[in-house]
């Protein structure tokens, strides 16, 4: 079981503006223990299936079936196994057939107990049961609290590639428990950290410097840094999503280092070689140091961010992926070719002209990427 915090105070609120589909992100602690009663109070008595995963029913999943059992709304739960295979046509299909066999209803509710790969399926399998039902989002990863839960995309892989099937499909209501973070494997809250420095690195440079001086606070989860960490990146999301929701524009900022990223993560098979937030770790410094080759940024903020980075414990170079072979540039670049981020051939781009201050490029040549990724994994700059 998590360890709980005896006294909860009141929870941090982030209001994600999207007119009739606006909701509320809860920050704070002992959220789940109250979660049955907080989503009847705000979202009505309905019927509730969850969907959650085998390692984190194994923690989590009782303080939220006993609550919605005993307020007589508990539909069913699904568990799924771990891991990024789950994120398949596969489990959506089980997923959608427990949902109907549950006898869940237009207006009922989706809870996804887990972190992006629950997020992410139980949002898609919401979106598409009974032309749609509500969801709401509970996200036990530091990865889906600072990211994944917000925002409404849900997606399953497929052979041609990640997150390649998917909907919008926004949550009504997001309850962000720091207590469950205490069970996450230490590797997994790295992973999770590197999408709230993303947020810091693409548009909000004092955020960044907080990170710089206090992410030993966050390491050691001290309630205080968490909130803090957690408002602020759920508020730069926020911002963002209620400004471009199907991504369109500035939304794509927030796939700073994931270009890069995504082809490192699709190369290492999607396995625990090289998780998502570490490949996007080493995507972010690319990003920087290919910014820096183009003249856009200098080379100390480059120093500044791989520096923070690395001593956070995240990989930071190509060659810091672990295991034989090390991935080769033109593999990657097929692989980015594939990537849905090409429109038109070109590769689109998230570049930097500093610290807190990146922007959408779609005029870099594929063949400067790929010169510049064989000079990055031969060690030359
Ligand atoms: N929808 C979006 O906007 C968005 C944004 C970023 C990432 N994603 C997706 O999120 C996924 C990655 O999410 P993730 O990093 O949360 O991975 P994940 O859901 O696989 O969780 C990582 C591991 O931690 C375990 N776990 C989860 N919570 C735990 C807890 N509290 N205690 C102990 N173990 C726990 C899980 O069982 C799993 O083994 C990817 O598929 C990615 O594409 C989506």
């Amino acid at each position: 079981m998590s360890q709980r915090t005896a006294s909860a105070s009141p929870p941090a609120t982030v209001r994600v503006d999207l007119g009739e589909r606006s909701y509320d992100v809860l920050i704070g602690t002992g959220l789940l223990e109250g979660a049955a009663e907080l989503i009847h109070g705000r979202l009505g008595a309905a019927r509730c299936a969850v969907v959650t995963d085998e390692n984190v029913a194994r923690h989590h999943l009782a303080p939220l079936e006993q609550g919605l059992a005993a307020l007589g709304r508990h539909a069913g739960t699904v568990v799924l196994p771990p891991g990024e295979a789950t994120k398949s046509f596969a489990s959506l299909a089980r997923v959608c057939e427990r949902l109907l066999d549950m006898g869940l209803e237009r207006g009922g509710l989706v809870v996804a107990l887990g972190g992006g790969v629950i997020g992410d399926l139980a949002g898609l399998a919401a979106s598409l049961v009974r032309r749609g039902v509500r969801l709401v989002q509970v996200p036990t990863t530091l990865l889906a609290q600072v990211d994944s839960s917000v925002g409404g995309k849900t997606g399953i892989n497929t052979p041609q590639g990640k997150n390649l099937v998917g909907t919008f499909h926004q949550p009504s209501l997001v309850l962000a428990d720091l207590d469950v973070l205490r069970t996450l494997p230490p590797r997994q809250f790295s992973n999770g950290y590197v999408e709230a420095a993303k947020f810091g690195l693409l548009g909000d440079a004092a955020f960044f410097g907080w990170l710089e001086r206090n992410w030993q606070a966050v390491a050691a989860q001290e309630a205080q840094a968490m909130r803090h960490l957690l408002a602020t990146s759920v508020a730069g999301k926020a911002a963002i999503v209620a400004r471009d929701e199907t991504e369109t524009g500035d939304r794509m900022l927030l796939n700073l280092g994931h270009t890069f990223g995504h082809a490192l993560e699709a190369w290492a098979g999607y396995s625990d070689r090289l998780l998502h937030g570490e490949a996007v770790a080493i995507g972010i410094c690319l990003a920087f140091e290919l910014s820096r080759e183009l003249g856009l940024v200098d080379e100390a903020s480059v120093r500044r961010v791989t520096a923070h980075l690395a001593s956070a414990g995240l990989p930071t170079r190509i060659a810091d992926v672990p295991g034989s072979p090390s991935p080769d540039a033109a593999a990657l670049m097929a692989i980015m070719g594939q990537d849905k981020k090409v429109r038109d051939g070109r590769l689109t781009f998230i570049l930097v002209r500093g610290i807190g201050a990146a922007f959408v490029s779609r005029d870099v040549e594929a063949a400067a990427v790929q010169d510049f990724l064989v000079r990055r994994i031969a060690g030359r700059t």
